[in-house]
């Protein structure tokens, strides 16, 4: 029997073309995300799903779809993802990792930069006509360079994140459930509890995977243990920051500033993050290169014929369900 796909939103042609080398392929035709009952209808009779992050599947949509034998996430985070019912009902779940990476990373550094130099408050004070002239006072920002630079979560991006603070000659120290011994190789690097991690940083970049464990590990009480000088950068997921917290500490400048790629209720903003000028937001686009979107749509979809094949793919999460 030929192999149904569903495609949950529009991904690079690449993707799309590949699967339709090996079944019948149905795209969501709308431009925005499925809701749940749209996923079952377009779903149930697939044997496997080319999913976005924004693709909540929880075990009861999973009950609803009794055909489904893979799950394919066009993301590297999978939080959207209950991969332990998936597990127990025998579907292949994957990821796309390293493919990425780079990509993350250099976002990160957007931010760094663009928060530590006032670059989008300096932009719209241009773009209204304000600018009078050149002055010795105006927007200065802090340097980055010879700064030190908190790194919570060494995974790939982390990593990345830190080696790419070479040219600006910083500091790195790190927190992790494990020593990271390639990092403090590289980097010179220094790991550190927490606490210690959020006195010492003058910019904190979160590079944590969404879990239980992480929700909000940044609230009220480690913004109290910030320097007020300090930058926080969060491109892993919205959730590791209480962001009602996080507004009130860039309100009253218990810390300097934040850049943010994600967002606690994302696309939703907490009310007031955005009246403040100390804070630059994107919309989620940590990965949104040509180059790698093309990588992630072919790996996504390589992982799907693997696993409608029966074989394990690069990147599996749930291997158990080979045996
Ligand atoms: C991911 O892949 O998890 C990233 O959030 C995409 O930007």
């Amino acid at each position: 029997m030929p192999k149904h796909f569903l495609i949950t939103r529009r991904i690079p042609a690449c993707g799309i073309e590949h699967l339709e080398k090996h079944g019948k392929v149905t795209v969501n035709p709308h431009d925005r995300a499925l809701t749940q009952d749209e996923l079952i209808t377009l779903g149930h009779e697939c044997d496997g799903w080319l999913t976005m992050l924004t693709d909540a599947v929880s075990d009861s949509i999973l009950e609803k779809c009794p055909k489904l034998r893979g799950i394919s996430n066009y993301a590297v985070g999978y939080n959207n993802i209950d991969v332990a019912a998936c597990t127990r009902r025998k579907i292949a779940a994957s990821n796309t990792p390293d493919v990425l990476t780079d990509a993350t990373a250099e976002l990160t550094w957007a931010l760094i930069l663009a928060t530590s130099r006032r670059v989008v408050e300096a932009d719209g004070y241009v773009r209204r006509g304000l600018w009078h002239g050149w002055s010795p006072l105006e927007f200065l920002g802090s340097a980055v360079t010879g700064k030190t630079l908190g790194i919570i979560g060494t995974g790939r991006i982390g990593c990345r994140v830190a080696e790419m603070a070479r040219g600006f000659n910083m500091r790195i120290v790190y927190s992790g459930r494990r020593d990271n011994p390639a990092l403090e190789q590289a980097m010179a690097a220094r790991r550190m509890e927490l606490a210690e991690l959020l006195n010492a940083a003058d910019i904190v970049s979160l590079h944590l995977p969404l879990t239980p464990g992480t929700r909000h590990i940044l609230g009220p009480s480690e913004f109290e243990q910030m320097k007020p000088t300090a930058i926080l950068i969060n491109t892993g997921r919205g959730p590791l920051i209480d962001e009602t917290a996080l507004i009130a500490a860039l309100r009253s400048r218990r810390i300097a500033a934040a850049g943010l790629d994600v967002f606690e209720y994302e696309p939703q903003l907490t009310p007031g993050l955005v009246e403040l000028p100390n804070v630059v937001v994107l919309p989620h686009i940590g990965s949104a290169t040509v180059e790698t979107r093309n990588k992630m749509a072919m790996m996504a979809a390589e992982s799907l014929t693997d696993m409608m094949n029966g074989r394990r793919p690069p990147h599996c999460l749930n291997p158990e369900v080979y045996g």
